[in-house]
This record gives C-alpha cells, sequence and structure tokens, in this order.
C-alpha cells in the first residue's frame, strides 16, 4: 500500500478500511519498512490491564530504516541541514551516509563507555546534529534514550535519571538559545549529585564554557572519537529488536505530581512515526522540510528525528528561537534553504505575529508548499495569518493533534487532500478511532457534539506503559472509561462531523505547546519556605496559549512581599524549569474550599480568566468571603 493517500474520496475509503479491516491495514503500511525478520501476529491487545502488543515475533532495527536503506539510491541526499543558532556561523549539511557513519562510530563510543542493549541514557544536549546522531546511535545498539529537553532543571533531570536508572549521560559544555548560554554540564553536575546510577557522562564541546570534568566520570566526546577511529572499524551492527522492546522513555507530565516515562517499542512507533510524516505532510523526495521542535519534546522525537529520517528527507534542524537575532529568522531559514514544509508551534506564530509585517518584508517565502501546526489549539486569527503572510493562502495548513503517549498525529488534515477548517484538527487519520463520551463514559453519537475525546482502538504509536510502574499507565489512560483510551482533552465534533480540540479538561496546562502539571508547578511553590498554601491555574494568554496562574497563602515570616515573589519564581525555575514559572502570583489568606476541603479550582479559573460574574453558587463553600477577598486582589 502507497503510504501517502491522495485524494479526499481515497482518504474515505481508506479510512473505512482501516476501520473494518485495522490488522490487514497495518500489516499493508507496516510492509513498506524494514525488518529482520515478519510478524507472526499484528495485534494483540486489551486496554483493561493494558496489554498492547503490535508485530510480535517480528524483528528490526529502527535505524536501518533511517539510514542503512538510504544508502544504495540516496546516500548523498541531504538528511540533516543543521542550522546554528548564531546566523554568523556556518550551517552544516550531513548527508545519510555521513550521519550513518557518524551514528555507528558514535554507537561504538557508547559500547566502548559500557552501553549495552537495554540500558537506559540520559541525552541532556543543545540543538545540534550530534542530538540526533546520539538518540539513533542509542537506538542503533538497542540502548533506551531519555531525552530531557534542556530547559529543566537540575531537580528535573535527577528525578527522570533515576526513575529510569539510568547509566550514562550525553550532554554538552553548554548550549546556545537566542542570546543565552546554558551551562548544561554545570545543570548535569548539580544534578549528578542526586544519581547513584550514573558512571559515565559524556560530554560534547558546543559553547567553550569552562567545566569541571570529573576523572574517571567524564569523558569528551571528541577524544572518544578518536578512539573508536583509531580502532578502525566505522561500522556498528544494528541490533536486533523484538518490536516490542523499550526503544525510548519521555517524561511527560500528568494531573498528579510526577511526571512520568511514556514507554514507546520499536516496531509500532517507527510504523507510526513513518507512516504519518509521509502522509500528513505527503513528503516528495527532494522537498526541504523543517519542524521548529525541540528533540527534547515528543514532537522532535517523532518528527524531527524517527519519522522523516524514516522517509529519507531532508530535514533542517534548527538550534536557535524564533526572535534571535530578530523576529525574521524564521523567515531567513525559509529563504536560505528553501524549505517547502514548516512545522511549528502556534505559540510561534502568535509571537511573530505580534512584530507585524516588518519582519517579513524582502522575505523570499515562494518555497513554502505546506504548513503545520502543532502542540495546542490554534486560534483563528494566528491561523490567518500563518495562511495568508506565511503561506500566500497556497499552502494546505495541517493542524496535527496528538499526544507524547501517542507516537505520532493522530487527528489532521492531510497536506492538499482533507478540506481544512481554522482551528479544526478536522479528522481521524486512517486506522485511528476517535470517540466523544460523556461524564459517565457513554459514547455521544452523531455530530454537532461535544465530550471528553478518547480512542477506542489501539494503533502502532499508543503508549505501552509508564517506566517502572503500570498501574499508573492503567490508572491515568485507561481506567476513567473502559475500553478506551483517554485524552484528557475536551473536543467538539461540528455537522461536518470535524474535530475541534478545545484543551486539556484535566489539571494539566499548555504553556507555549508545553504541557505542565498544576500539581507539579504547586509542589514546587510550596517548597518554598515562606509558603503555606498554594494553587495554580491556567488562564488565557495572548502569546503563550495558558499562562501560569498562582495563588499564594503565605506564613507569617515573609515581610517584603516582593522579594518573596521573586524568590517563589526562582525556587519553580530551580525545581522544574524556568518554562514552568508562574506569570502572576496572587497572594492570599485562604482558598476555596468545599466542605471536604477539596481545593474548588472552578472557581480560581473563572477568577484568573476574570470572568469574576459566572461564578455559580459559591454558599456552599467552606469559606465563602474569601471568593470576595480573591476577587478585590486582583
Ligand atoms: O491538549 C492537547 C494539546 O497538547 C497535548 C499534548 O501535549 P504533548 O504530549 O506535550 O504533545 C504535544 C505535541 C504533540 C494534547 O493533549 N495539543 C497538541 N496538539 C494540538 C493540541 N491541542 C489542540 N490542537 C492541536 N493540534
Amino acid at each position: 500500500m502507497n503510504l501517502q493517500i491522495k485524494s479526499f474520496d481515497e482518504y474515505k475509503r481508506v479510512y473505512e478500511y482501516s476501520v473494518n479491516e485495522p490488522e490487514k491495514f497495518w500489516a499493508e503500511i507496516a510492509s513498506s519498512f524494514t525488518w529482520k525478520k515478519r510478524w507472526n501476529s499484528v495485534l494483540e491487545w486489551n486496554f483493561k490491564e493494558p496489554n498492547i502488543k503490535w508485530f510480535q515475533g517480528a524483528t528490526l532495527n529502527i535505524t536501518e530504516n533511517c539510514l542503512d536503506r538510504h544508502l544504495e539510491n540516496n546516500a548523498d541526499t541531504p538528511a540533516i541541514i543543521w542550522e546554528p543558532n548564531d546566523p554568523e556561523e556556518h550551517h552544516r549539511v550531513l548527508s545519510y551516509r555521513q550521519l550513518h557513519d557518524k551514528v555507528c562510530q558514535f554507537a561504538n563510543v557508547l559500547k566502548n563507555n559500557g552501553a549495552k542493549k537495554g540500558d537506559r541514557i540520559c541525552i541532556y544536549l543543545p540543538m545540534v546534529p550530534e542530538l540526533a546522531i546520539a538518540v539513533l546511535a542509542c537506538a542503533r545498539i538497542g540502548a533506551v534514550h531519555s531525552v530531557v529537553f534542556g530547559g529543566f532543571s537540575a531537580q528535573s533531570i535527577a528525578d527522570r535519571i533515576n526513575d529510569a536508572a539510568c547509566s550514562l549521560v550525553i550532554t554538552a559544555d553548554g548550549g546556545f538559545r537566542g542570546n543565552k548560554n546554558i551551562p548544561l554540564k554545570d545543570i548535569i553536575d548539580d544534578a549528578l549529585v542526586q544519581c547513584q546510577s550514573v558512571d559515565k557522562v559524556i560530554v560534547l564541546t558546543r559553547s567553550r564554557t569552562p567545566i569541571s570534568m570529573i576523572k574517571g566520570r567524564d569523558v569528551w566526546w571528541e577524544d572518544e572519537i578518536k578512539k573508536v577511529e583509531t580502532q578502525g572499524n566505522p561500522d556498528c551492527p544494528a541490533e536486533e529488536m523484538d518490536a516490542e522492546d523499550m526503544l525510548f522513555v519521555l517524561y511527560t507530565s500528568g494531573s498528579t505530581g510526577k511526571p512520568k516515562g511514556v514507554v514507546h517499542t520499536c516496531g509500532g512507533y517507527m510504523v507510526y512515526a513513518g507512516y504519518t510524516f509521509a502522509n500528513v505532510f505527503q513528503y516528495q523526495p527532494g522537498e526541504v522540510y523543517i519542524c521548529t521542535a525541540d528533540i527534547g519534546w515528543i514532537t522532535g522525537h517523532s518528527y524531527i528525528v524517527y519519522g522523516p529520517l524514516s522517509q529519507g528527507a531532508t530535514n533542517v534542524m534548527f538550534e536557535g528561537i524564533p526572535t534571535y537575532p530578530d523576529a525574521g529568522r524564521f523567515w531567513d531559514i525559509v529563504e536560505k534553504h528553501k524549505v517547502n514544509i514548516l512545522y511549528t508551534a502556534p505559540t510561534a506564530i502568535r509571537s511573530l505575529m505580534s512584530f507585524g509585517d516588518e519582519p517579513l518584508k524582502g522575505k523570499d517565502l515562494s518555497s513554502i508548499k505546506k504548513l503545520g501546526s502543532v502542540g495546542e489549539p490554534i486560534n483563528e486569527e494566528a491561523w490567518h495569518w500563518y495562511d495568508e503572510k506565511i503561506g500566500a493562502k497556497n499552502a494546505p495548513i495541517v493542524d496535527t493533534w496528538w499526544q507524547t503517549e501517542n507516537g505520532g498525529i493522530m487527528i489532521s488534515p492531510i497536506a492538499g487532500v482533507t478540506p481544512t477548517k481554522p482551528g479544526y484538527a478536522t479528522l481521524p487519520l486512517p486506522g485511528i478511532q476517535p470517540v466523544l463520551v460523556d461524564e459517565n463514559g457513554k459514547e455521544i453519537e452523531g455530530n454537532g457534539v461535544s465530550g471528553n475525546l478518547c480512542i477506542k482502538f489501539p494503533w502502532p504509536g499508543i503508549i505501552r506503559t509508564t517506566y517502572g510502574d503500570h498501574e499508573r499507565c492503567r490508572q491515568t489512560y485507561f481506567s476513567t472509561y473502559e475500553n478506551m483510551y483517554f485524552t484528557g482533552d475536551g473536543c467538539l465534533r461540528d455537522e461536518d462531523g470535524y474535530y475541534r480540540i478545545t484543551g486539556r479538561v484535566d489539571d494539566v496546562l499548555n504553556v507555549s505547546g508545553h504541557r505542565i502539571g498544576t500539581a507539579e508547578v504547586e509542589n514546587a511553590i510550596n517548597m518554598h519556605s515562606d509558603v503555606v498554601e498554594s494553587a495554580v491555574v491556567g488562564y488565557p494568554h495572548e502569546i503563550k496559549g495558558q499562562g501560569v496562574y498562582a495563588y499564594v497563602i503565605l506564613g507569617t515570616s515573609s515581610h517584603d512581599k516582593e522579594l518573596t515573589r521573586k524568590n517563589i519564581l526562582q525556587t519553580v525555575t530551580r525545581i522544574i524549569g524556568a518554562i514552568a514559572k508562574p506569570d502572576k502570583i496572587q497572594f492570599v489568606t485562604g482558598l476555596p474550599k468545599t466542605r471536604s476541603g477539596k481545593i474548588m479550582r472552578r472557581i480560581l479559573r473563572k477568577i484568573a480568566e476574570g470572568d469574576i460574574a459566572n461564578l455559580g453558587d459559591t454558599s456552599t463553600l467552606l469559606n465563602p468571603a474569601v471568593v470576595d477577598e480573591i476577587k478585590d486582589g486582583i
């Protein structure tokens, strides 16, 4: 079967088939990948435990699909075009041949440093080609990578390393983002004070920041490469992996305190990331594609590394941020590398939109053929701006809805095939069976309805477990509604059957496309010695989509409120990272609670949104007077 659907009628036909004959459908899709051994069964599953197994009995190595299989005909095709943070620095191009060789080389470095199949390896690197190389090198030897976004704090890294008992860390001296130089190695050093499992750290030279190298533990990337070179074997045979062997773990926030390690496995994830990339973006050989996400998030895993590379695509990887050195940077990159497909986040679009048309002046965007959006709902104004100013009303926009737990895009237009509608993720991809359910778990049928979004049948990229705690996986995703995967998102289905995601229905925030648990932020705020209690909610934010609003009760020890405010921000930065810093802190003397002591977040959300006229009945609260006080305080 061709991975790409070419007309809306074909979409309808293929979708029907994928629902009626899911095993046949996925077997046909999977056949376009390279396997060492074919599967005995396509799918075995139940959502009760859950126990989900795709392509059992099959063996493969995902890097053979991302690298080796392109060498015969496309060895010289650029795999990664790396665009540095500083436009004055030279960009780098790695062909599939070069990327293959570098991955093999570094895979041998990993082996020399004691890494083997099944080991967990933490990667904390800036957006340089070596990050993709490190990820692929882990996969090459069957080690499980756990990439941690460069914006997370030492404490967050330590928690992630300890949860998966990583034995090795790959980092850099420092990393550039805009005009910041992030001291990655220092942060790792702070984290490792708390981590007993790590015995090796491999350090890449990037920023030339002075760092401490600990004897016996820390080694330089470049020195280790030299050793491999003198050993004289440039190849590293790909480890034969079972389809259901773990490929990676990636931590994400939920409604409870601790981030959980979402586990994806080799076979199903490969098929799903590769298929959705090829189909949604309708990637054609020779096209230049850029995804502006960071590899530290799932979007980067699936749509910078595994999806595009499995399809032999040419991938621009950008180290920096959209506004550095100025708000025309994305457009400079599009012009410089003649980008055909741009995949970015609504928060970036809104931010660039706020600079007006000036940064677009004189920029040649005529190469743009397709546009993508991911990570949060895209508001209509941003959608139209993207469509008109960037796509010249000539480039289909794919608004792709999906989650870390899904492995790849779930509900989305297929570029140029599905008629789009601003603000709508439109229709499910083949193989995806979304349902809307009411509070009691009853399916809401028909169109023109809204409810909680669930998926009632597995797809190859579905989460298999949460690392080290299967029960948590069951409880979080499979216990709310019987026999369904619960997304945590609210959704409406309009008269045409089109889906529009309305946002999270749990206590998870989406700040600039980053998923942040309110409980996590509260825990961090509560670490501050002056804080007695806190409650965190989201509120609409013009650029970030959602902002973090914290209500904080202080103890008697705090005398200088302004300083305390700054100290709280510093505490959150230290415990989680700057991405979780509250945008607003309101000091209060009490929080609205039910008689059983539960915080009424609904009321706090309304106040944060400025919707104080519609607070509903507050008379049943334990402390109704506190609501007036909070209202008066904003
Ligand atoms: O609320 C949805 C929102 O982002 C959440 C998933 O976050 P994460 O696992 O970090 O993955 C982000 C990148 C795939 C979802 O539960 N979300 C993601 N894409 C969209 C979206 N909301 C609306 N429209 C989207 N296109």
